[in-house]
């Protein structure tokens, strides 16, 4: 009476929506298994330093760590992948000046003693790199001014970054920084000019205290908790700021607009609360605003509409309420507009037209929402969630308490459900048929 194929397709569907579950868990890059810097031509050391103007010193180096010398670095830089290496032109031997190492393999080991002959290197790159981190001589620490490590050494810590104190340009992504706060690393980098740390299980708090000459903060996809102290906007040279998918809480600092040179601004994804403070509309260049998935509240500023170069506004998935003070004009002057997801929130449609597909409802003659909000147009819903922020909370590994973080479980169910729905169907079948 057992149906035999019952149990390979009830197999089957809990793969499938296991599968479908993890599937939007975030994938971390992996690195892939072969490694790029392809294994070196036959003819490789001895006999070719002699040819090379490299520092055989340098060739030794870049040789312990698979990378192939079999021409010259220096001058032969199209055997490597664009841009990999360049070195100054000191005689009788050449120096490296920048090194980035992409793709290792398994086998490759940072050694001291080669870190200490590249201590010319002014930028070092890792990227998909999973190597063991050392201790960098103290040679190469004083020569460095850029770094950058992308899913590579494996797990860093606070303390091993703040000795690198002559950075200019620091960016880690994608691994794990193990420290008490951001203030670690940066009190110590005084020369710091451009700060990514992201993806990276940083926790703490934002700074009070940061170098003023700080062009670009990338915090985003960290654990990094309290408000924006308002000291950040004396950051008047700062062009971006990504602190998105945190835990930020508080209101925006009213001076936000002190921070004059602004670009390109993210806040996505935080707690942050309150209204869009008035002094945004005093930052003359700003292109990129993302406030969305916050508890943000108040009406929609109509200053925003008088932002010359503004071309990418994200509101959605947040308390706003009111008539959107917005024309069509404006709105399709924008590269991208998103509002859905406020629950209270509407717009004149003697101003603007449905098929903009905003996600929000018409205003009654109130000026209030007529009820009920629009049907999926753009994917959007009223209650706070809409697949179309899905690229910034998938890499937002670290809360699962955040507000896209119900919509896996839900979707999970579904899949789970639905698979079941289908289970019976086919057992139901199955009895008709077999019998
Ligand atoms: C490194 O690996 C990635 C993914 O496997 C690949 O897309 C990329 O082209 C590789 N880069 C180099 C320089 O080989
Ligand atoms: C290896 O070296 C030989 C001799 O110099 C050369 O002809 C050949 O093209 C090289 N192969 C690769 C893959 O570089
Ligand atoms: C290589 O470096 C040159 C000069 O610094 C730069 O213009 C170019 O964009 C770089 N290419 C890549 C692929 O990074
Ligand atoms: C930074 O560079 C200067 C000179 O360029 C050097 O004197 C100093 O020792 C370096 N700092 C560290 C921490 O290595
Ligand atoms: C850093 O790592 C140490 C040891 O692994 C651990 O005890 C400590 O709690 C970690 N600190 C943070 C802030 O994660
Ligand atoms: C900021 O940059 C200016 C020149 O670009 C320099 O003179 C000044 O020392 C820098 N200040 C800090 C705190 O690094
Ligand atoms: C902020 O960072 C997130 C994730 O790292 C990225 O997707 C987003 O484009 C960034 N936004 C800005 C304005 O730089
Ligand atoms: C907006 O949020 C703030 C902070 O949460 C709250 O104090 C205020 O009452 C809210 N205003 C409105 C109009 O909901
Ligand atoms: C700034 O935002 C614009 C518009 O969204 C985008 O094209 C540009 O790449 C962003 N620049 C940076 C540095 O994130
Ligand atoms: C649309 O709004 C902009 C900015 O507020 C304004 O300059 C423009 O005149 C308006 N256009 C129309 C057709 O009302
Ligand atoms: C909608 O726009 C029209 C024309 O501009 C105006 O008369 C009306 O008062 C507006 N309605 C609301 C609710 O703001």
């Amino acid at each position: 009476m057992e149906p035999p194929p019952l149990l390979p397709t009830l197999l089957l569907h809990l793969l499938l929506s296991t599968t479908a579950v993890s599937a939007t868990a975030p994938l971390p890059t992996t690195p892939s298994p072969t490694s790029s810097p392809t294994p070196p031509n036959s003819t490789t050391s001895p006999s070719s330093p002699s040819s090379s103007t490299l520092d055989p010193k340098q060739l030794r180096a870049l040789q312990s760590l698979n990378i192939p010398t079999s021409k010259d670095p220096c001058t032969n830089p199209s055997i490597l992948p664009p841009n990999t290496t360049r070195c100054d032109s000191s005689k009788p031997f050449r120096h490296l000046l920048s090194l980035r190492l992409i793709n290792c393999s398994d086998d490759v080991a940072l050694s001291f003693t080669a870190l200490k002959s590249l201590s010319t290197l002014q930028s070092l790159q890792f990227l998909n790199c999973p190597i063991a981190p050392i201790r960098f001589p103290a040679d190469l620490v004083a020569s460095l001014h850029s770094f950058t490590c992308i899913n590579s050494l494996r797990r860093l810590t606070g303390v091993w970054l703040a000795r690198l104190q002559n950075l200019t340009d620091l960016t880690v992504s994608n691994v794990q920084v193990n420290a008490s706060g951001p203030f670690v690393i940066l009190g110590n980098l005084k020369k710091l000019r451009s700060v990514t740390i992201s993806h990276a299980s940083l926790t703490g708090s934002i700074p009070k205290h940061m170098n003023l000459n700080l062009t670009h903060i990338d915090f985003s996809g960290n654990k990094l908790r309290g408000k924006i102290p308002s000291s950040l906007t004396l950051l008047e040279n700062l062009e971006t700021l990504n602190l998105s998918s945190n835990s930020i809480n508080g209101e925006i600092p009213n001076s936000f607009g002190d921070l004059i040179s602004l670009k390109n601004v993210s806040l996505s994804s935080n707690s942050l609360s309150g209204a869009i403070p008035e002094s945004i509309s005093a930052i003359p260049d700003l292109v990129h605003l993302d406030l969305s998935s916050n508890q943000l509240n108040g009406t929609i500023p109509k200053f925003l509409s008088d932002m010359k170069g503004l071309k990418h506004l994200n509101l959605a998935n947040n308390e706003f309420h009111g008539v959107v003070p917005f024309n069509a004009s404006f709105i399709s002057r924008l590269q991208v507009f998103k509002i859905s997801g406020n629950s209270n929130l509407c717009y004149n449609h003697s101003v603007l037209s449905s098929k903009l597909q905003l996600g929000i409802s018409p205003c009654d003659k109130h000026g209030l929402p007529m009820s009920p909000p629009p049907a999926k147009g753009d994917d959007s819903s009223a209650d706070g969630s809409t697949n179309s922020d899905y690229d910034d909370s998938d890499e937002d590994d670290q809360k699962q308490d955040r507000q896209h973080g119900p919509n896996k479980v839900v979707l999970g169910v579904a899949i789970a459900l639905s698979s079941l729905v289908f289970l019976v169907i086919f057992l139901v079948l199955l009895s008709k048929c077999c019998r």
